[in-house]
């Protein structure tokens, strides 16, 4: 693989189901998890399958029929855990193991009721017995962002040796800002014996809003994959979008950064997970949402209907998105109502659009969107005739 290649760790059956109220099914498991594969993400993370027996049966039952990406299952750092996640991958082509302990003083001191030491001790055991059952085996720190580089880059360095293949430098918290992550991921890359043997990895929460930042600032300092949901759902204010990191490479091709995902099938994932968490993304989210491509005022219309590329950083069709809208308000322009017009078969002359224009406005005024059958009603007032 190249070494330019970021890999997709998608979370969205396990970190993204953590949402209250977003609790998935077996079956629901499955189907999502088949469009990811599709998709082109690297890894599925399918759920944590020690929590119930249903999250045991829905990361078995992925493991069944995922054709290429890893399928992974979460533990905590303990015996059970682990056994309990070999047994949930036993038909996976590709399995791994996600095993981690809390790295930060404060999970050492109040979760865990620890010594740094004895963390350390811990992360190590986890990681060979993991290493037992599978031999892709993944380390999170979590809280690492809260963590001190010097103590995490010796708790990954004894990881490492026990096995790691992969490891996870998590903002548990979203507190990190992008400067501080990305040096961060220096500091290990730099520090770390032992780090260009295993791919580290940027898990980034979004409470302040800088996951997706976060995530691309770890990229740009040797970090090679990425933990993503899709709509950036998960715990909280949620996880980096994987829709956004997945452009952001896409659109700036002198980050030298890509991904296997294939972008056209982009809209139609985020719809399905949004139909089946029943949860939906705002209209402005971006590369998504139902404004992403949508124009509205005057003068935005006015260049996009010239040439698309006046107000649009992306193609609509590299998303899986058919076109971009032109939305008719009361801020809309002349350029907009002609062509908005002509799509539904009234070619304009300027003499009728000068004497339409008015009447539109006034109509405009009056609701939120002018929608097409208002514009067949305007042309009848107007009496301009279907050409
Ligand atoms: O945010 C986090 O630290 C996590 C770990 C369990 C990987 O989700
Ligand atoms: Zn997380």
């Amino acid at each position: 693989m190249s070494k330019n290649r970021v890999q997709i760790f998608d979370t969205t059956l396990r970190d993204g189901e953590q949402v209250p109220g977003c609790k998935l099914n077996t079956n629901q498991k499955i189907i999502i998890a088949e469009q990811l594969d599709t998709l082109g993400v690297d890894v599925i993370e399918a759920g944590f399958p020690v929590s119930s027996p249903g999250d045991f049966k829905s990361v078995e039952e992925v493991s069944k029929i995922v054709k290429n990406a890893t399928v992974c299952g979460l533990t905590r750092a303990n015996e059970n855990d682990i056994k309990v996640a070999a047994q949930s991958l036993k038909y996976a082509k590709r399995p791994r193991i996600h095993t981690g302990i809390g790295t930060s003083e404060s999970h050492i001191k109040y979760k865990f009721n620890s010594t740094p030491e004895q963390i350390i001790e811990r992360a190590v055991n986890a990681v060979k017995y993991a290493k037992s059952f599978v031999e892709d085996v993944e380390f999170y720190a979590e809280d690492a962002g809260r963590t001190n580089n010097e103590y995490l880059a010796r708790v990954c360095e004894a990881v490492i040796k026990a096995g790691a293949t992969v490891l996870n430098i998590p903002d548990t918290t979203g507190y990190c800002l992008p400067e501080e992550y990305g040096a961060k991921i220096k500091y290990l890359k730099e520090n770390v014996k032992g780090i260009d043997n295993v791919i580290l990895s940027c898990h980034c929460h979004n409470d302040l809003g800088l996951a997706t930042a976060n995530a691309m600032a770890g990229v740009q300092n040797g970090a090679r994959q990425i933990e993503c949901t899709i709509n950036g759902i998960g715990e909280r204010a949620g996880n980096t979008a994987l829709e956004e990191v997945v452009m952001i490479m896409k659109q700036h091709p002198n980050l030298n950064l890509d991904t296997n995902i294939n972008t056209q099938m982009l809209f139609s994932t985020s719809k399905m997970v949004q139909e089946h968490m029943g949860m939906q993304v705002q209209p402005n989210k971006a590369v998504v949402g139902d404004n992403a491509f949508a124009h509205s005022s005057g003068i935005h219309q006015d260049g996009v209907i010239k040439n698309r590329e006046t107000y649009e950083i992306m193609d609509p069709a590299d998303v899986g998105v058919t076109e971009s809208s032109i939305i008719l308000t009361a801020r809309s322009g002349r350029a907009a109502l002609a062509y908005r017009a002509k799509n539904i078969g009234y070619e304009l002359t300027k003499t009728q659009l000068d004497s339409v224009y008015p009447e539109f406005l006034k109509f405009a005024d009056t609701k939120k969107e002018i929608i097409d059958n208002d514009i067949h009603q305007l042309m009848e007032i107007s009496k301009v005739v279907n050409y």
